[in-house]
């Protein structure tokens, strides 16, 4: 069973895809990277393109709808040599997203994912895959039209979120459109959508994916990858403390790497993960919601460790 850490704006930097592939995920995504942004010369938008030593495979994901810029953005991130795959953002459903035409504004538009799909493989040998969805909505499914885009632009994998742009990230996962859609394609395909227990992982693998992609049940808890494995996870508060630790080491990175930009001291830097990402490591164990307005007011290093001492 292969599984997949999924791209997740704001959470998928290289020091949570070190700790998802530690736990066992075999493939983790980057944080969705602007084609735009970097045609334009976003010096912070090629933050998201930082690996650390130690990661796994991943795969660098783009978003956006020009080919020229997708082009840019497929060059670019080939010439790192560090991805195992590229992967094109057709399903974001982010009204800031849409209405620059990229993302889940694409879902009703096969033709043009399909010529943005040959742009971007013309600019790289990595192997190129789709991220999508089923349809705009229930009454109008795209699925089997993206599918037939992709296959025909060459990728070599298709992953489904399976519901439906008008449901953002909420709501029903179809799983009979998934099955159909791994009955039809000739190309991997990858599984995604509300799994987070045996219960989901069990009737998603029953469609035939070949692979699972695990979203927010990964954000509150990454041990699930070792769970779903049957392998040994850490304690919390080791995953805690070595988030930390690697949350240090890309901002050390980062900071080499990019001189000239503003990147946060690593203070700054690590309690911005610890309101936004590292407090979910808290959640369910007594004194939670204590614990989290102390998280939100940290000043030092010294805080979250202490922190990490007294409550398990
Ligand atoms: C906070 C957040 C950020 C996301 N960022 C991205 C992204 O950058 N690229 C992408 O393709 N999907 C993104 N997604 C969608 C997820 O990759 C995934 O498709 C969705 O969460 C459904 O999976 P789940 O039910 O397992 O969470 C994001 C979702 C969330 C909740």
């Amino acid at each position: 069973m292969k599984l997949v850490l999924a791209p997740l704006a704001d959470f998928t930097n290289a020091a949570f895809r070190k700790i998802a592939h530690e736990l066992g995920a075999d493939l983790a995504y980057t944080e969705m990277v602007s084609a735009a942004a970097l045609a334009h010369g976003s010096s912070p938008t090629r933050h998201l393109f930082e690996m650390l030593p130690g990661e796994g495979p991943v795969a660098c994901q783009i978003f956006g709808h020009a080919p020229d810029d997708l082009a840019f953005a497929a060059h670019e991130a080939t010439a790192l040599k560090r991805f195992v795959a590229l992967d094109f953002n057709a399903g974001c459903p982010m009204p800031r997203i849409r209405r620059e035409g990229d993302g889940a504004a694409l879902v009703p538009k096969p033709q043009l994912v399909h010529d943005l799909l040959v742009a971007i493989k013309r600019e790289t040998d990595l192997p190129v895959t789709l991220k999508t969805r089923p349809g705009p909505s229930p009454d109008r499914v795209t699925l089997f039209e993206l599918l037939d885009a992709a296959e025909t632009a060459g990728c070599a994998g298709f992953t489904l979120h399976a519901r439906f742009t008008s449901q953002m990230h909420g709501g029903a996962v179809h799983l009979d459109l998934l099955a159909e859609l791994v009955r039809r394609a000739h190309i991997p395909v990858t599984g995604n959508g509300g799994v987070h227990d045996e219960a989901t992982l069990k009737a998603m693998l029953e469609t035939g994916v070949d692979a699972v992609m695990l979203g927010r049940a990964a954000i509150t808890n990454p041990a699930i990858f070792a769970a779903f494995k049957g392998l040994p996870a850490p304690s919390r508060k080791e995953l805690f403390l070595r988030h930390i630790e690697y949350l240090l080491d890309l901002q050390g990175q980062l900071s080499r790497n990019f001189p000239n930009d503003h990147v946060p001291q690593p203070d700054g830097f690590v309690s911005v993960a610890l309101h936004r990402h590292l407090f979910h490591y808290f959640r369910g164990i007594p004194g939670a919601a204590e614990i989290r307005r102390r998280l939100n007011s940290i000043r030092t290093l010294a805080e979250p460790r202490a922190l990490a001492e007294s409550a398990w």
